[in-house]
């Protein structure tokens, strides 16, 4: 079996910095990769930061955490993923977005080397068919916070070798992190069943049923949610809500799966949730504070 010692990570925004985190933290070497030098370098002060965190409930050491971000090469460039065994993408979740990023990548790497998306929804069959080896190719989907999550969705394309999917199980048992494997249907399991919970909570807000607070109050505390589905929301992202529901409602063509025209207005406005500081909540002061 092929086993996976340099990572790649192509995007560095939430999902890219905390696989980039984990990784580095499993003692691999990992090329994270942005066109822009100044989100490579804000990314690794997020994890920089969310590894402090961990040294500060005893999780880890001082000295794990600098040799982790001694692991982390900043690229900005793809020819640094000449020698990489197993380049994950986690650009924007858009099928166009995507496919453009893994066929400008493909060129770079070294014939052996796998690739992994870590996207959210779009179909792992038809994104492998947009690079120059659909067998080595797998969907690797991290749950956000990845270095709290403990689980990773692995779903197969209709072309994924046998050896492929071996070699991504191995590493996700390296990183510490549970397997569940899912098949190749719009949103895999999770998002499939927690995306639509969260749109009919953003229905629930619509409709006028009930509040942001008193919605998210009552998922928190009638349902044990660690969040409430509209911070939740805001958390995941807007944009990356309305997308999965687009994939889900074009994919499995059920109205049931409708996007809600509230997210729809959000994300049109540019209100995306935590990243752009509104969302469901105001995220400017100290304690988030509900817009409706
Ligand atoms: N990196 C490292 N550690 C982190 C962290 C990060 N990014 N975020 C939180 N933590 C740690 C904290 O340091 C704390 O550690 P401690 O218990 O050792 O002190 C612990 O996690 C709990 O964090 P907090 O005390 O800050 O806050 P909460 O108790 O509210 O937990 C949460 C935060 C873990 C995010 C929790 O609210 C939660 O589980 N929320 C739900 C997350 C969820 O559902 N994720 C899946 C989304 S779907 C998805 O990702 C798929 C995608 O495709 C859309």
């Amino acid at each position: 079996m092929v086993e996976i010692r340099s990572i790649g990570v192509m995007g560095a925004g939430q999902m890219g910095s905390g696989i980039a985190h984990v990784c580095a933290l499993a003692g691999l070497d990992v090329g994270l990769y942005d066109i822009a030098r100044d989100r490579l370098e804000a990314c690794l002060n997020v994890v920089s930061a969310n590894l402090g965190r961990q040294v500060a409930s005893k999780k880890i050491t001082e000295e794990q955490r600098r040799e982790a971000l001694s692991r982390i090469k900043l690229l900005t460039d793809l020819e640094g993923f000449a020698d990489t065994d197993l380049v994950i993408e986690a650009v924007t979740e858009n099928e166009t977005i995507k496919r453009k990023a893994l066929s400008q990548l493909c060129p770079e790497l070294k014939p052996k080397a796998m690739i992994g998306t870590n996207t959210s929804s779009v179909s792992i069959t038809r994104l492998a068919a947009s690079t120059d080896r659909p067998e080595r190719f797998i969907g690797i989907h991290f749950m956000n916070p990845v270095p709290v999550m403990q689980l990773v969705e692995l779903v197969r394309g209709i072309a994924t070798e046998d050896e492929t999917f071996e070699a991504a199980r191995a590493f996700v048992a390296k990183l510490g992190k549970t397997v569940a494997v899912s098949e190749d249907f719009p949103a895999f399991m999770v998002n499939r069943i927690l995306l639509p919970m969260i749109n009919e909570a953003i229905y629930t807000l619509y409709e006028g049923v009930g509040t942001v607070d008193s919605i998210d109050t009552a998922m928190r505390l009638g349902a044990n949610h660690p969040m409430g589905p509209l911070q939740l929301a805001d958390f995941i992202g807007l944009d990356t809500c309305l997308s999965i529901m687009q994939v889900l409602h074009d994919g499995l063509a059920d109205s049931k799966y409708r996007p809600c025209p509230l997210l729809v207005k959000y994300v049109e406005a540019g209100w995306l949730g935590r990243k752009t500081q509104r969302g469901f909540y105001d995220y400017r002061g100290a304690t988030p504070v509900p817009t409706r």
